[in-house]
C-alpha cells in the first residue's frame, strides 16, 4: 500500500518535470521566432568528413543534421586526391560504402619515386603487407550522398551565416539562415566539419587554440585528361625543373600535376605547354610513353601544412580540414579526415548511447597523435621532391642524396612505405 503511494507520487513528479521541460523548450524557441529543430549531433559542413560522420552516427542510431553551405552539385564538382589507405577502405566498408569502391577501386601494390632517369619502386605490399586503393575523393563523396539518401538522413544545403552558440555549456545550438529566414538547431554536440575556411575553428577563442603553419612557395597545377595513365602505379618525380606527379582515376582517365609558382593562373597554361613541361620532369623512358590529350579539368591548388589544436572546445569538435591541412604529396588529406571521423564517431556513440564521456575527453589527443605523424610525412615528402625558389645548390643535393639513399636501402623504403600506406588507428 505504502509502496504504491510512493510510486504514484514519483510518477506525478516525473510528469511535472517533463511538463516544465517542455514549457522551457517552447519558450526558448519563441525567443528565436523559430519552430525549432533538435538533433543529437549538429554537423557543420557536408564534405567527406561531415557526410561520413553522419553516416556512421546514423548507422548506430544517433540522430544528426548536416548543415552545408554549397549545393550538392558544387560539392561533387571538386576534384581532389584519390589514394585511399587500407584503414580508410576498411572504415568506408564498415560504414556500408564498400560496394562501388570494391568494384571500381584499383588496388595498388606499390608506387614509384623518380629523380631524373632514376626510378625507385616502393613495393608497398611486399614491404608492409598492405597496399593502397586508387578511388577518387569525388567518388567517395558521391557514394556518401547516395548512402545518406538511402538512410533518409537530414542534409540541409544552402545554409548561410552559421553561428555556433553555447559550445561550452550543456545545451549548445546552431543558428543559420536558409532562404532568408533565421533558424535554430538545438543539439547535444556540434561537429565542425566545414573545412579550412569554415566557421567552426574560428568559433574557438584565439587564446584557447594554437595554430601551427607552413605555407609552401609553390602550388600544384593539376590536369585531368581522358587518356590512359602513363604508369600503372602512382609516380612522384623530382627533377631540376621541379616536381611532377603521374596519377590516374581509371584505365582511361589520368590525373597529372606539376609544381608551379604560387599564384599561377591555370588558364595561363595551354594543354600543350602542360604536357611539354610534365615530360621534361619525368624519366625519359616514361616521357616517351606519355599519351597526351585535351584536359577535361585544370586547376591550381596551393600547398600548406596547418594544424590547430586542441580539436575540442566544450561540446564543439573539429574534424578534417577544419582542423588541419596537409600538402597533397603523400595523399594524406582525406585519409586523415577519415581517421578523425573514426575516433569522433566512436566517442560520440559512447557518450550518447551509454553516457560514457571518456572517448570525447580523449578525442583531441588521440586524433592529434596520428595527425602530427601524417603532417611530418607529408612535409618530408614535399621537401624531398620539390624545388624551393631561391634554394642553394646544397638543398638540391640533399634531395638527390635522400632519393639515392631510398634507391639503395630497403630499410629506408620500408619506413616510407609504412607511412604511405597509413599508420594504424
Ligand atoms: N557553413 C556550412 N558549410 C560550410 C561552411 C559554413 N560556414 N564553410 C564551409 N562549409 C562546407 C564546404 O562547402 C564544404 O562542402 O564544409 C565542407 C568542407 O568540406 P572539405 O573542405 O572537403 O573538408 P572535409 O570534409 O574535412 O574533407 C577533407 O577534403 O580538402 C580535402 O584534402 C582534404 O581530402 C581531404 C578532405
Ligand atoms: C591524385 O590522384 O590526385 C593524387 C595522387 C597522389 C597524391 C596526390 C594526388 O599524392
Amino acid at each position: 500500500m505504502r509502496s504504491t503511494a510512493i510510486e504514484w507520487q514519483s510518477r506525478r513528479f516525473a510528469a511535472w518535470v517533463a511538463f516544465t521541460e517542455r514549457i522551457a523548450l517552447l519558450c526558448s524557441h519563441k525567443q528565436t521566432g523559430d519552430a525549432g529543430m533538435r538533433t543529437q549531433v549538429a554537423i557543420i559542413g557536408g564534405g567527406p568528413s561531415g557526410l561520413l560522420l553522419s553516416q556512421i552516427l546514423n548507422q548506430a542510431g544517433v540522430e544528426t543534421v548536416v548543415l552545408e553551405r554549397a549545393t550538392r552539385e558544387h560539392v561533387l564538382g571538386r576534384i581532389r586526391a584519390g589514394v585511399l589507405e587500407s584503414g580508410t577502405v576498411a572504415t568506408l566498408r564498415a560504414a556500408g560504402l564498400g560496394d562501388r569502391l570494391d568494384r571500381e577501386g584499383f588496388y595498388h601494390e606499390g608506387c614509384f619515386l623518380t629523380d631524373g632517369d632514376l626510378s625507385i619502386p616502393i613495393e608497398l605490399d611486399k614491404l608492409t603487407g598492405r597496399g593502397v586503393t586508387v578511388y577518387g575523393q569525388t567518388e567517395v563523396t558521391r557514394d556518401l550522398y547516395e548512402a545518406q539518401d538511402a538512410m533518409g538522413t537530414t542534409i540541409v544545403h544552402g545554409v548561410e551565416d552559421v553561428v555556433i552558440q553555447e559550445a561550452t555549456g550543456t545545451a549548445p545550438f546552431v543558428e543559420y539562415t536558409l532562404k532568408g529566414a533565421r533558424h535554430r538547431l538545438d543539439c547535444d554536440y556540434v561537429a565542425g566539419c566545414d573545412g579550412f575556411h569554415g566557421v567552426s575553428r574560428k568559433t574557438i577563442p584565439e587564446d584557447k587554440r594554437q595554430e601551427f603553419e607552413r605555407v609552401y612557395p609553390f602550388g600544384w597545377l593539376g590536369v585531368l585528361s581522358k587518356t590512359p595513365p602513363v604508369s600503372h602505379e602512382v609516380m612522384y618525380s623530382n627533377s631540376p625543373r621541379g616536381f611532377g606527379l603521374c596519377s590516374m582515376r581509371n584505365a582511361e582517365l589520368s590525373r597529372y600535376y606539376i609544381q608551379v609558382p604560387v599564384g599561377t593562373d591555370p588558364n595561363a597554361w595551354s594543354d600543350d605547354q602542360f604536357w611539354e613541361e610534365l615530360s621534361l620532369r619525368l624519366p625519359k623512358e616514361t616521357a616517351d610513353r606519355l599519351v597526351t590529350g585535351p584536359s577535361v579539368e585544370k586547376s591550381v591548388a596551393p600547398l600548406r601544412s596547418f594544424v590547430s589544436e586542441p580539436l575540442r572546445w566544450g561540446r564543439l569538435f573539429l574534424v578534417g580540414d577544419a582542423a588541419h591541412i596537409v600538402p597533397p604529396t603523400g595523399a594524406k588529406g582525406l585519409n586523415l579526415a577519415v581517421s578523425d571521423v573514426y575516433y569522433l564517431s566512436e566517442a560520440l556513440i559512447d557518450a550518447l548511447k551509454s553516457g560514457n564521456e571518456t572517448g570525447i575527453d580523449g578525442y583531441s589527443d588521440r586524433a592529434l597523435n596520428r595527425i602530427w605523424k601524417a603532417m611530418r610525412f607529408s612535409w618530408s615528402m614535399t621537401t624531398m621532391l620539390h624545388q624551393f625558389e631561391g634554394e642553394s645548390p646544397f638543398e638540391a643535393q640533399m634531395r638527390r642524396a635522400t632519393l639515392n639513399h631510398l634507391s639503395r636501402s630497403e630499410t629506408a623504403r620500408k619506413d616510407l612505405a609504412e607511412n604511405y600506406i597509413g599508420l594504424p588507428y
